[in-house]
C-alpha cells in the first residue's frame, strides 16, 4: 500500500516522555477481557475452579444458541457507516491503532493480521496482508512508537513482533522477528468475577527499559463483575461497565503514589436491544478525548456521551456474529467494531457534537475582541465544517 508513509520519531519522543513520568499505565488482563472460545485457551494461565468453568460454559452454549436465530444479516447499512473494510476471510479476533494514528491492525482467525491506512479507510479496501504462520493472532498491538506490533498467537499462547518496514517499491511491507516469545502471561492476573478493577502501573527506565510493575489502584463501586473497561489516551480518565448494568467514568490522573484514589465523575446504567446485560458480555470503548463511550453487546452497539450520559445513537445488528472488538481511532473520529469477517467504520458523530458544544461553553464567558476566542471560534468552525460533511453524506 504506497500511501502507508513511515512514522515519524517525534511520536516515539512523546510516548518516552509519558513512560518516564508514569502516566502510562498499564491494566493488566481481567478475566472477562478474554472471550468466547479464547477464555479456554487462556484458562490454563488463570486459576480458576471447576465451578467458574462450567458456568463459563453454560453461557457460552446459551449465547450460541439465542445468537444463532438471527445470524442471517449481512447486508448492513447505517447513515453513520462510513465504510465496510472487507479483506478477512475468517473471523476478525482483535482490532488495534498506532499511536501515531496512521495504521489499523486487524487480527483473524485466517492467520493473518491486515494492517490499513486509517487515512485511507474506504479506498478500495486496500490492506496490508501479513501472515502468521503456523498459527494465528487473537490479537495485535502496536508498540508505542507504531514500527512494530506485536502478535498474540492463539495456539502456542506466544507473542510474535512484526517489524514494519518498506519494500524497494515504497509498499510497507511487515517482517517478523526472529522467534517467538514466551511473554504475554507475565503481566496478566486474573481479577475475572470480582467488581474490582486492579490497575497496574508499568515503570520504565529512562532508556525505556521495563523495569517492574506497581499496583496504582482499584476502581470499586459495581455491585458485581465488570464486564470491561477502557482508558482514554493519556491514561488520566477510565470507563468501567459491569454485569450490574451501569457504567462508570473516573478520573484517574491522580497522584495515586501518594495514595490518592481515582474521582467517580458520572456514573449510569445503560440498556441495548436484544441483550441482557446481566447474562450477556459487553465491551466498553472510551474515546481518546474522554468525551464518548461505546459500548457492545451481542452485535449490537450504543453509544453516549460521558457529560450527559444520554445515548446518542445506537446500532443494531452490526455483525452476524457477537462483537469481538470495538475501539476508537486515535483522532477520535471513527468507532470501529469487528465479530465476523468485516470490520466495520462509523463517524463518531457524537464526539464532533461534544467537541462543539465543550469549546462554545469555554467562549461564552470570553471578551469578544480576544485571540483566545478567536481561536477557540476556529475550532469550533473546524468541527462543524466535519460534522455537517458527514451528515450531509448520506
Ligand atoms: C517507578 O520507580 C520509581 C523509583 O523506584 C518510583 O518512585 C515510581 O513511583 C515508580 N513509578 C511507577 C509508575 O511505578
Ligand atoms: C437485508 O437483506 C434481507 C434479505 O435479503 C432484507 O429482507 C433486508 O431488508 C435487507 N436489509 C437491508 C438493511 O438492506
Ligand atoms: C489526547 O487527546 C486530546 C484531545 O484530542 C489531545 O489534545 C491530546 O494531545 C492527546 N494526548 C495524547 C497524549 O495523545
Amino acid at each position: 500500500m504506497d500511501s502507508v508513509t513511515e512514522p515519524k520519531q517525534q511520536n516515539m519522543q512523546t510516548i518516552v516522555i509519558s513512560l518516564i513520568t508514569g502516566f502510562f499505565i498499564w491494566i493488566l488482563f481481567t478475566f472477562f477481557q478474554k472471550k468466547g472460545e479464547e477464555k479456554e485457551e487462556h484458562n490454563q494461565n488463570i486459576e480458576k475452579d471447576k465451578t467458574d468453568t462450567v458456568k463459563e460454559h453454560t453461557k457460552k452454549t446459551f449465547k450460541h444458541a439465542k445468537f444463532t436465530k438471527k445470524a442471517s444479516v449481512s447486508n448492513f447499512s447505517h447513515s453513520l457507516l462510513s465504510v465496510t473494510l472487507k479483506g478477512h476471510s475468517g473471523k476478525v479476533l482483535g482490532l488495534d491503532v498506532s499511536i501515531n494514528g496512521k495504521y489499523m491492525a486487524s487480527s483473524s482467525d485466517d492467520r493473518s493480521v491486515r494492517l490499513w491506512s486509517v487515512k485511507d479507510f474506504g479506498a478500495g479496501n486496500k490492506c496490508v496482508r501479513v501472515n502468521v504462520e503456523f498459527d494465528h493472532a487473537r490479537f495485535a498491538r502496536f508498540s508505542p512508537d507504531s514500527r512494530a506490533f506485536i502478535a498474540g498467537l492463539a495456539v502456542e499462547n506466544t507473542v510474535r513482533v512484526f517489524k514494519l518496514g518498506k519494500n524497494n517499491d515504497g509498499v510497507t511491507t511487515c517482517i517478523p522477528i526472529e522467534g517467538d516469545f514466551v511473554k504475554y502471561n507475565q503481566f496478566v492476573a486474573s481479577c475475572g468475577w470480582t467488581p474490582d478493577v486492579k490497575v497496574w502501573a508499568v515503570n520504565f527506565t529512562r532508556s525505556g527499559e521495563y523495569k517492574d510493575v506497581t499496583r496504582a489502584f482499584e476502581l470499586k463501586g459495581h455491585t458485581t463483575t465488570v464486564w470491561s473497561f477502557d482508558f482514554n489516551n493519556d491514561s488520566t480518565r477510565m470507563v468501567t461497565v459491569s454485569k450490574d448494568g451501569s457504567w462508570r467514568f473516573y478520573d484517574t490522573g491522580v497522584e495515586y503514589e501518594k495514595g490518592q484514589e481515582p474521582y467517580l465523575l458520572h456514573t449510569g446504567e445503560f440498556h441495548i436491544s436484544d441483550c441482557s446485560i446481566d447474562k450477556d458480555f459487553c465491551i466498553v470503548a472510551l474515546s481518546p478525548d474522554a468525551r464518548v463511550v461505546a459500548v457492545a453487546c451481542m452485535n449490537n452497539i450504543i453509544v453516549f456521551s460521558t457529560a450527559s450520559g444520554q445515548v446518542e445513537v445506537e446500532f443494531k445488528e452490526v455483525h452476524t456474529e457477537i462483537i469481538t472488538a470495538l475501539i476508537f481511532d486515535i483522532a477520535g473520529r471513527y468507532i470501529l467494531s469487528s465479530g465476523d469477517k468485516h470490520v466495520r467504520v462509523f463517524h463518531n458523530v457524537l464526539g464532533y457534537k461534544e467537541t462543539i458544544r465543550e469549546l462554545e461553553e469555554k467562549i461564552r464567558p470570553i471578551p469578544s475582541a480576544s485571540s483566545v476566542r478567536e481561536r477557540y471560534q476556529k475550532q469550533v468552525d473546524e468541527a462543524k465544517k466535519s460534522l455537517n460533511a458527514i451528515l450531509k453524506i448520506k
